[in-house]
């Protein structure tokens, strides 16, 4: 099993790694079977499962319903669950009992925070509960209405040197990794380098550690002009839509169902018999 060591000899060793973002028992295993070695539960899953338009209505129930299928469905990667917009705000102690339920009751193996220097506390509590922590600097879902949109972060130098110096704390604090998202490139490499802890990157550009994107971008499953720190590996939104109009005319047709798809009364033998009853027939 990944664990957050090996994440640290990665660096060490100087091995990109990848994460990408899971949020249900399926992918979950799909993923893990891939071998991508670490496995987000983002509340991004507030966006691309639940059709919201931004992650802050994300509820701690939200995040223990998919932080519990993904990790029926995983093996071997290590599990980030995201602290929801609030789970962590309050206070230290709501923070520690929130991420103390991803862990034990999610079954996660550590959880994501956003934010620098509103964070630190809280990072370094619950690294010493027990509770492995993954920052998240830059472009932070969470801040849309203070950054006014989603928009790159750290473009001035004042902004850039408060990013590298928020990120410095949180390694003092503990966190074992941070997330840097829409950073400009030479940002993320100036803070990767500073850091003896693996950074993540999402269009942060190529100088970080690891690299994450979210599911459903990655496999072409989000429509319209991706974000350009997206690769779509995949189309499959357009092959779910060729599969569901073809079935759609098979039925239409009488093609579906077919002779090898039909349960018999008779005729039957042992064989037959094991196999109908495996599906209910
Ligand atoms: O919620 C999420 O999926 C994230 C990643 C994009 C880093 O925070």
């Amino acid at each position: 099993m990944t664990t957050v060591l090996d994440v640290q000899r990665f660096k060490d060793e100087g091995r990109h790694f990848a994460m990408l973002t899971a949020y249900d028992f399926l992918s979950a295993r799909i993923l893990d079977e891939a071998g991508i070695p670490i496995l987000l539960v983002g509340d991004s899953l507030g966006m691309v499962m639940l059709g919201h338009p931004t992650t802050l209505p994300v509820t701690m129930d939200d995040m223990m319903v998919h932080a519990k299928a993904v990790s029926r469905g995983a093996r071997q990667a290590l599990l980030v669950g995201d602290m929801p917009f609030m789970s962590y705000q309050v206070s230290t102690e709501q923070a520690v009992a929130n991420a103390g339920r991803l862990i034990q009751e999610a079954g996660m193996h550590a959880v994501k925070l956003e934010g620098g220097g509103g964070v630190v506390e809280v990072t370094r509590k619950l690294t010493e509960v027990g509770i492995p922590v993954m920052g998240h600097l830059g472009l932070t879902p969470q801040f849309v209405h203070q950054m006014g949109g989603f928009k790159v972060q750290g473009k001035t130098d004042a902004q850039a040197a408060k990013i590298l110096a928020d990120a410095r704390a949180l390694e003092q604090a503990g966190a074992f990794s941070l997330v840097l998202e829409g950073v400009p490139s030479k940002l993320a490499a100036e803070i990767t380098q500073a850091l003896r802890i693996p950074t993540i990157g999402i269009g942060a550009g190529p100088a970080t550690d690891g690299q994450v994107l979210v599911f459903h971008d990655m496999l072409g499953l989000t429509t319209g002009k991706a974000p350009k720190f997206v690769k779509r590996y995949a189309n499959l939104a357009e092959e779910i839509a060729r599969a569901a109009t073809a079935y759609a005319e098979d039925v239409r047709t009488g093609k579906f169902p077919g002779p090898e798809h039909e349960y018999s009364t008779n005729g039957s033998t042992p064989a037959k018999d094991r196999e109908e009853a495996r599906y209910g027939g």
